[in-house]
């Protein structure tokens, strides 16, 4: 793949399409697969190179894990269960992958060896505190490098008793991480949190028979050591993607598209509420498998506040309504976003150098941004910072420019192979 892709406006997105599958549910489905005893089979995951990382270090651990991409959609088999697990012979390299580091030192700190976990340039400046305190604290030995335990990561396992934790950032990879610890625990592990975020370590669990309850409120998840049942799970379209195509045709003239089987669970469909705030037109139409197709439509658009509780649940999503933003009546405000200053890139800092590249004065805030309405893109260089998301978010801004402005140039565009390895084909099938 080329590192730059040119995108040029003045064309509606029009027809259907099938986003990859979930990459948070991809990652555990490897993760729980890796630990069920028997033979689990898993379809329609996320094809991209973290997943892929997080099936290359299970395998490394023990699990028989084949992982293989078809038409660029990913496909496992995993034979797992604690006794086939065993030290990995070298350190775990898990790239640019936050979820695959998070979570198997999850799972590495209820195996009694030690392991080590490193990543590359971007992910090796990330905070791993918010894992190693919990881990520490149910009785794993956990370093890495300064003040926030920054990667590469090693983790000494065994002998974890269960805590009860209030977790200080809302997130849904740190929840994950210390339920998939509590799995091998003695006794219960306890995670409480002050605004939902992603649900899917604990449904997934419950599937595959975990011995985990869910308070009413859904802020509270109890988990005890279990044993896992092996599994079948065709994996739902990551809404995440989907909101690329979903902000995409809201703001390109002409457009209508319907991005198909998407989850729409906990703390996942945020982005829609922003939208509908906005005054788009998105339809969702629920499935009775618990997935939706959802329709996208272009329309005028109003500036919005985001902020509060709702952050946690859309905090993927907002390099991409940063863009819509940038092209609605009104200004933006984006607050209670700090979080965005510790994914794949500082998301605040590199959203509002690239969208000033196109014209687009965004205030940077120490917790988000404003973005001013009303603007238009002119065509320029922008830069992906390394994160698969600046890179989308910028290729809408492309797709969203009048057809006279421009082209809009993304270097850096291959970090989108970590999550959306066919996002250059899908933007080429529905804008044609
Ligand atoms: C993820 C949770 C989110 C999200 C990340 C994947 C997960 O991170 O940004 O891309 O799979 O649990 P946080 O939980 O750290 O906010």
């Amino acid at each position: 793949m080329s590192s730059t892709l040119e995108v040029a406006g003045g064309r509606p997105l029009r027809g259907r399409l099938r986003v990859p599958g979930d990459k948070s549910i991809s990652h555990r489905a490897l993760l729980l697969g890796a630990l069920a005893e028997g033979t689990s089979h898993v379809t329609g995951m996320a094809a991209g190179d973290d997943v892929a990382r997080t099936a290359a270090a299970l395998q490394a651990l023990g699990a028989g894990v084949d992982f293989d991409v078809v038409d660029r959609v990913g496909a496992a088999t995993v034979s797992g269960g604690r006794r086939r697990l065993h030290a990995s012979a070298t350190p775990l390299e898990v790239a640019n992958s936050g979820t695959s580091m998070r979570l198997l030192a999850g799972v590495c700190a209820s195996l009694p060896w030690t392991t080590t976990i490193g990543g590359d340039e971007s992910l090796s400046g990330r905070p791993m505190d918010r894992v190693a305190v919990p881990l520490r604290r149910m009785g794993a030995a956990v370093d890495g490098v300064g003040d926030t335990v920054r990667p590469p990561l090693t983790v000494r396992g065994g002998d974890l008793h269960g805590i009860d934790y209030v977790l200080p950032v809302p997130s849904a990879q740190v929840k994950g991480t210390v339920l998939l610890a509590g799995l091998g625990a003695e006794g219960d592990t306890v995670v409480r949190e002050s605004v939902l975020t992603r649900a899917h370590t604990e449904e997934m669990l419950a599937a595959v028979g975990g011995d985990v309850e869910v308070s009413a409120d859904h802020l509270t998840t109890r988990v005890r050591a279990s044993k896992l049942e092996p599994f079948r799970l065709d994996v739902a379209g990551d809404p995440s993607q989907a909101a690329f195509w979903v902000v995409a045709a809201c703001i390109t003239p002409g457009s209508d598209v319907v991005i198909e089987r998407v989850y729409v669970g906990q703390a996942r469909a945020g982005f829609l509420d922003v939208l509908r705030r906005m005054g788009a037109l998105v339809d969702v139409e629920p499935a009775a498998d618990g997935t939706a197709d959802i329709r996208a439509r272009y329309g005028p658009l109003r500036g919005t506040a985001v902020g509060g509780a709702e952050v946690a649940g859309l905090i993927d999503e907002i390099p991409v309504l940063a863009v819509a933003a940038a092209l609605a009546e009104g200004p933006t405000t984006f607050a209670d976003a700090s979080e965005l200053r510790v994914k794949e890139t500082d998301r605040a800092a590199a959203l509002a150098s690239e969208l000033a590249a196109l014209g687009i004065p965004v205030e940077e805030r120490p917790d988000g941004l404003v973005v001013p309405g009303a603007m238009r893109f002119r065509g320029g260089a922008v830069r992906s910072h390394g994160d698969h998301r600046m890179a989308m978010a910028m290729a809408v801004a492309g797709m969203a420019s009048d057809e006279n402005a421009g082209v809009v140039r993304i270097e850096g565009w291959d970090s989108v192979l970590t999550s959306y390895p066919g996002f250059e084909e899908d933007l080429q099938q529905l804008c044609r």
